[in-house]
């Protein structure tokens, strides 16, 4: 029985995955060799999940070596210039830049676990592959990076520093050279050589991934929690977050999750607009499918193929996403925007100059979204999920 087949025939809660399942979405489309690779590693995550011994190792390293928690800053001149209060959850302040330390931190531990030596990992930006090269050097393990031809060019400071790290940066020029190739990349190494730790970059591809990744990443939204209600004694109104795979959002959103009074919304890399090919809007365009591993949205036309994107956001520029966030959609809990190149270029530039902080141009997104959705309302107590930090972007002719 496939897992769709299983859902069918039991009702499950839409919020957290039964079985590898997000209501009606996820499961485990893989060829036979992997099955069994994704059975063990659902177990040994498992197994490490309710040890405490990981837990605490994990968040050890993630406060020492990382610098956690990040801080809940108020943005107090966005705040004035939109006219309610806005706080940014700083994940661009993690060591390496952005929230993808968090998860590359968790499962390198997990893959030493299994006495695996070696990892290999897909990237958009460069920053996962950044965050996995240096995972891997932390702890003494080999690297192996694949990354579009596109992406290598547009993100190349994020290539040399994986090689200054020791990684082996493999570049792809299948299809139109970004995220989606160089999934393929890595996912046809991992079938031929299944030995190796496919460390995986977001909340996509096969059971037990979005699982793995969203509990690695529940630490954001954990934080901010306890932060927001330090700060304000109160939850917020709204929360915000850019997504291309979907594990900042998932981070932030998953601890206010079971709280009606909080809305939910995710800002998508809407490239030209609302038009096929032309866009990375997933959740806005696309509709259910297998895809890469997993059953959930994905960018196809008449023909059901999945269709080439475009953003101006590597790290949003993926035909995919998360099963959790397709359900999440479609239940109406969390809301999905289509945020343009122009819209995520403004609000680079402004944050920028307003705060003093250069957003990364995945997280300008989620203030394009912020800045639009608030304009005229007061007395809102919001979160923006500030994925990374722009280094990358600021050599880049927008
Ligand atoms: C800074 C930053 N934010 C957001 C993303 C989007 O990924 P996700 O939606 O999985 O968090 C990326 C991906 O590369 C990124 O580098």
């Amino acid at each position: 029985m496939t897992y769709l087949e299983t859902y069918q025939k039991t009702a499950i809660s839409t919020f957290t995955a039964q079985n590898g399942l997000y209501g009606n979405y996820g499961g485990r489309y893989v060829p036979p060799v992997l099955e069994d690779k994704l059975q063990h590693l659902r177990e040994q995550f498992f197994l490490c999940q309710n040890d405490p011994e990981f837990i605490s190792e994990f968040h050890r390293i993630l406060k020492e070596f990382t610098g956690r928690p990040s801080p809940l800053y108020f943005a107090r001149r966005l705040s004035e210039y939109v006219g309610s209060a806005i706080y940014l959850k700083r994940e661009d302040l993690n060591h390496t830049g952005s929230h993808k330390i968090n998860n590359t931190i968790g499962q390198i531990l997990l893959a030493a676990r299994m006495g695996k030596r070696s990892v290999i990992a897909e990237t958009g930006a460069g920053q996962h592959g950044v965050a996995t090269a240096t995972a891997a050097a932390f702890m003494g393990m080999k690297c192996k990076v694949f990354m579009g031809a596109e992406d290598a060019s547009r993100q190349s400071m994020n290539v040399r520093r994986m090689e200054l790290l020791g990684a082996e940066v493999v570049t792809t020029s299948l299809g139109r050279g970004t995220l989606k190739d160089a999934v393929d990349a890595a996912l046809g190494y991992y079938i031929e050589n299944p030995d190796s730790y496919y460390l995986l970059g977001s909340q996509v591809g096969p059971d037990p991934y979005p699982e793995m990744v969203g509990f690695f990443q529940s630490v954001i939204g954990n934080e901010a929690r306890q932060q927001i209600l330090e700060k304000e004694n109160r939850l917020p109104d709204n929360l915000f977050a850019c997504i291309g795979g979907g594990y900042n959002a998932i981070g932030l959103f998953g601890a206010f999750l079971n709280d009606d009074s909080v809305s939910i919304h995710a800002a998508e890399g809407g490239g030209a607009g609302p038009f096929l090919h032309e866009t990375a809007a997933t959740l806005c365009m696309g509709r259910p499918g297998v895809f890469q591993g997993t059953y959930s949205y994905a960018l196809m036309d008449e023909n059901d193929q999945v269709v080439p994107t475009r953003s101006v956001a590597a790290g949003l520029d993926y035909p995919g996403v998360s099963p959790q966030h397709a359900s999440l959609k479609d239940s109406g809990r969390a809301t999905y925007h289509l945020i343009t190149d122009r819209e995520a270029i403004e609000a680079f530039e402004l944050l920028s100059r307003l705060e003093g902080i250069i957003p990364a141009i995945e997280s300008s997104h989620a203030v394009a979204l912020a800045m639009k959705m608030l304009e005229g309302q007061k007395d809102q107590l919001s979160i923006i999920n500030l994925s990374g930090r722009g280094d990358k972007d600021v050599g880049r002719n927008f």
